[in-house]
């Protein structure tokens, strides 16, 4: 008798293309991580180790354990405590351009079907050339665009930041310094609202049935 089964058991796997590759998915996760502990530190310096606050918490702290300090030795010591955080934010900043390098070129290497760059155009055809399920189509246009956005931010967010940690070795660009920095903080502003769009888009998306799971595709893979 004949069989139809595949002669490996990868056959059928093969066949199968997943909504997201692995690598978007370790992408993903490790890229919120990443932007995560950012933000954490920036919280924390404008909180916790705060300049002036901090300084006078120094100061009083020592008096108290009866030793004698001046306001510049506690503002310095209180600078030492935020430079180590900024240091911290720094590494994250390393590991956020990496995995920035990591996404361009895996966006050239992905499957065809799983291409960014390829799905949006596809959405952008559909919403010039069909008139069917137009606000669906709409809607995904909209979601395509804001995770455009939200990369060349990513994009602004490196190159700002590799400035200010090498502005030591690019002397001749002082000038701008200070214009890269206000880019480098306004851009987030504009990433945190990225989140909270993210995340509601990922809560009002799962209440639809349609839709519901697409957060375990982002861990699971998902199907195309
Ligand atoms: C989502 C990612 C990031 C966020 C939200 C973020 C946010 C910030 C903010 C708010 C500041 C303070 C700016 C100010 O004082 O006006 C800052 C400073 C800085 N960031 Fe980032 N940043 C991110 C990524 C990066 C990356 C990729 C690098 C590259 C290595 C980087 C390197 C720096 C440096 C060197 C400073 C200056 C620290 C200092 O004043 O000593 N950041 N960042």
């Amino acid at each position: 008798m004949t069989t139809t089964e595949p002669v490996s058991k990868n056959m059928s796997s093969a066949n199968h293309v997943k909504k997201y590759s692995s690598s978007i998915r370790f992408w993903h996760w490790a890229n919120a991580i990443v932007i995560s502990g950012s933000l954490i530190t920036v919280l924390i310096n404008s909180t916790i180790t705060k300049g002036r606050p901090t300084a006078t918490l120094i100061k009083n702290e020592l008096q108290k354990a009866g030793a004698q300090v001046t306001a510049d030795q506690a503002r310095a010591a209180s600078h030492a405590l935020s430079d180590s955080v900024w240091d911290i934010h720094v590494y994250f900043g390393y590991v956020l351009a990496a995995l920035l390098l990591f996404r361009l070129v895996m966006e050239y290497f992905q499957l065809a079907d799983q291409k960014f760059i390829r799905s949006a155009k596809i959405v952008y055809i559909q919403y010039k050339t069909t008139k069917a399920k137009r606000e669906q189509v709409r809607n995904q246009l909209v979601v395509k665009f804001i995770y455009a956005t939200f990369y060349l931010l990513l994009v602004i967010m490196v190159i700002t930041g590799l400035f200010l940690a090498f502005e030591d070795a690019l002397v001749a660009y002082k000038s701008i310094r200070h214009s890269v920095k206000e880019v480098h903080s306004f851009c987030m502003y504009l990433i945190l609202a990225f989140i909270v769009i993210h995340l509601a888009g990922l809560f009002l998306a799962e209440r639809k049935e349609e839709s519901a799971g697409i957060i375990s595709d982002m861990i699971n893979g998902g199907k195309n």
